[in-house]
């Protein structure tokens, strides 16, 4: 309703705006240009700020640009994770069966990334 009196062709701060659609912001630009420098030396990063200014939503745009043939994208959202599952977590999205002891499981997905990263280039 109120998209029709503002005349727009869409409801806007919807969850879903197509990451092509975003507006360009400085910020913007220059956060994926950090992460983006980041990923290219597996470094870590951490993205920071205030509720509702665009943290997900830029994440979201840097992992749709991201070469699939170069880089592995693996999502873990868990308000209480606990460090064996961040390993069981992102080891079921490689497609492995997780060790029961966490020490275990990390050597296990250490093992698998240097798999990607020695045999595949990922
Ligand atoms: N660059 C952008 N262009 C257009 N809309 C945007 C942009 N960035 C964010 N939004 C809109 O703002 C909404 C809130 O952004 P987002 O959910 O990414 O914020 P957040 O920082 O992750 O919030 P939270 O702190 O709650 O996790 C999004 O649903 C989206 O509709
Ligand atoms: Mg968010």
């Amino acid at each position: 309703m109120f998209e029709a009196f503002y005349e727009l062709s869409r409801s806007p701060f919807s969850r879903d705006v197509p990451p092509s659609e975003l507006y360009e912001s400085a910020i913007l630009e220059e956060t994926l240009g950090r992460l983006e420098y980041a990923a290219e030396r597996q470094w870590f990063a951490v993205v920071t700020g205030d509720c509702g200014t665009g943290k997900t939503t830029t994440i979201r745009r840097f992992t749709e640009e991201l070469d699939a043939a170069k880089f592995k994208v693996l999502y873990l959202s868990d308000s209480k994770l606990t460090p064996r599952h961040f390993y069981k977590g992102l080891l079921e999205q490689l497609g492995c069966e997780s060790k029961f002891y966490r020490g275990d499981a990390k050597r296990q997905l250490h093992r698998e990334i240097e798999l990607m990263r020695g045999i595949h280039g990922l």
